[in-house]
């Protein structure tokens, strides 16, 4: 099995995972300097979002060159010892490629902009407007979808295509250079050393040549969302062959940002595409048993005949953090403060066993693993276009006044701390081995001293209301994993044969290494093997 299947990915937003010069920016000497939490957590691999120059109109996502190290952040050389240093402690690094657009400042732009005869003109998309001043098509921008996705261009007389701000312009595919420019990108990081690559957006490289409006049944989506066409395939072939050129496994996980499990399950192609991608219904997905067993059920349906290896998440950059999207969820369904206060934290413990659990790679976002909520960011603050500051909060690392992101020159984090990390921090969950900094650890330990978790076979099973139960691997050594989605305890007894199974792991820490009550706690979820026949796992509290 590639190492991908088995491993458990973390995902770094360099900016506010930790800072080494105190300009109250996260860099790359910062992750480098703490890998040793990685290791000590469990997790097998880390995908850095961008680093690379960048005007940071998209934070980053707006590169200005694919082939350096954004001042800001640090230096070639200093990616070069962080790469070095993961290895050593056996981490895998995959990077971000955005091939789908470039900042408006690269030089790429900069030369096709300067007029319609410029030999890099057709590296972007450029076309004329329809009469009365209006743009070529209907196609909507990501942040604004009141805003086309085209910005005029008035020296030029033209519009250039953009699916997310205008200061991202797409680049056009179709045109050669364009392909060979972005495949020299993955060569220039694959000869550095990375292990994979995270591609931003990658079901959008191909467009539909008409360019036709978009239906009206659609309108209010981005096009983003909608772009869904065979030329896409074909380029990604031609990326995993790329891939497939170089010794080791290297990886692509394509976040392919389609609605549908069926749609975005084609992106594996016949094992020829992308090795993964993304899969966001559960990322997206309210804290209730029906919504998860329809997730896993889809992924099953989807992924299972094309034997595509799936993938989990529950947060990322781009989206409220769990915590905080369940605890408005529940505010919203009239939730009273006193039980949100009780259960928030055991939904999200509990969403972690489940996420852990599951066959497929997960990935988990920094601050997951402290069960961070969003930070409040007040008006005069707020610097996305995506209204997505709150989840990019810098990662508190302890107690103190600074939570580890000491200023230089009065200088402070480039965004608020969330709510709560006076204890909700590193240090402090750290020493604390009931905490869900802990729970996260000892499931990476489980996942990874278990090959039924890491490989076995999965089906859904039939549970009472609120109560989402799978079965892991096969036969007489099947786990079960019951997850109760409601604030009540329920009675979910399993059937067994040769001894009451055992507790191996409880979002709660309750009766963990006991036999299996029968009944699950309020938002409680469990993992539970036949009794006997298992390694025990590392569970030493220092870190
Ligand atoms: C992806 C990134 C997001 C970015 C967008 C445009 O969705 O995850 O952060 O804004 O692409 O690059």
């Amino acid at each position: 099995m590639p190492w991908w299947q088995d491993a458990v990915v973390y995902h770094v937003y360099p900016r506010s995972f930790a800072d080494s010069d105190g300009d109250g920016v996260g860099d790359l000497p910062g992750v480098r300097a703490h890998l040793d939490h990685l290791a000590w957590l469990g997790v097998d691999a880390l995908w850095l979002s961008p680093f690379y120059p960048s005007p940071l109109a998209d934070f980053g996502y707006d590169v200005s060159d694919y082939c350096d190290v954004d001042p800001r952040l640090g230096t070639l050389a200093d990616f070069d010892a962080l790469v070095a240093d993961a290895h050593d402690l056996g981490l895998r690094v995959l990077v971000d490629w955005v091939p789908n657009h470039t900042s408006d400042q690269h030089p790429w732009f900069v030369a096709a902009r300067s007029g319609r005869t410029s030999p890099q003109r057709n590296w972007y998309v450029w076309r004329d407007g329809r009469p009365g001043g209006q743009p070529p098509n209907n196609w909507a921008s990501a942040f604004d979808p009141a805003a086309p996705a085209w910005s005029y261009d008035p020296p030029s007389g033209q519009w250039y295509l953009h699916l997310f701000t205008p200061d991202q312009p797409d680049l056009n595919w179709d045109e050669p250079a364009v392909e060979a420019a972005m495949h020299d990108v993955l060569r220039f990081w694959l000869d550095r050393g990375v292990d994979g690559f995270r591609a931003d957006v990658v079901h959008a490289i191909g467009k539909d040549p008409l360019l036709p409006d978009d239906p009206p049944e659609v309108a209010g989506l981005p096009h983003a969302v909608l772009n869904d066409v065979d030329q896409t395939h074909e380029r990604l072939r031609a990326v995993r062959r790329l891939l497939d050129g170089y010794p080791g496994d290297r990886v692509i996980v394509g976040e392919v940002y389609l609605l549908e499990t069926a749609r975005v399950a084609r992106y594996y192609g016949r094992g020829d595409e992308l090795h993964l991608a993304f899969n966001f219904p559960p990322l997206l997905a309210p804290w209730d048993a029906d919504a998860w067993r329809e997730c896993i059920r889809a992924v099953e349906a989807e992924l299972g005949p094309r034997d595509a290896w799936p993938t989990w998440v529950l947060a990322n950059h781009d989206n409220a953090r769990p915590r905080t999207r369940y605890d408005r969820a529940a505010a919203t369904a009239g939730e009273d403060p006193a039980t949100r206060a009780r259960r928030s934290e055991a939904r999200v413990r509990a969403a972690a066993v489940t996420l852990l659990a599951l066959r497929g790679t997960p990935f988990l976002y920094q601050g997951e693993e402290l069960g961070l909520e969003d930070a409040e960011v007040p008006d005069e603050q707020r610097l996305d276009p995506g209204g997505r500051d709150g989840c990019r909060a810098p990662l508190p690392w302890d107690s103190s006044d600074d939570h580890g992101w000491p200023p230089v020159g009065g200088s402070r984090p480039w965004l608020p701390f969330p709510a709560g990390c006076a204890t909700r921090n590193i240090a402090s969950l750290a020493a604390d081995p009931t905490s869900i900094l802990h729970l996260y650890r000892r499931a990476l330990a489980l996942r990874r001293s278990s090959g039924v978790l890491r490989s076995g076979g999965q089906e859904l099973l039939d549970a009472p209301d609120g109560v989402l139960a799978f079965r892991r691997g096969d036969g007489p050594g099947a786990w079960t994993v019951l997850v109760n989605t409601t604030g009540n305890a329920r009675a979910v007894p399993l059937e067994a044969s040769g001894g009451r199974p055992v507790v191996r792991l409880a979002s709660d820490g309750v009766g963990e290494g006991s036999p299996y009550s029968g009944v699950l706690a309020a938002d409680q979820a469990v993992v539970v093997a036949p009794a006997g026949g298992f390694a025990a796992a590392g569970t030493g509290a220092e870190h």
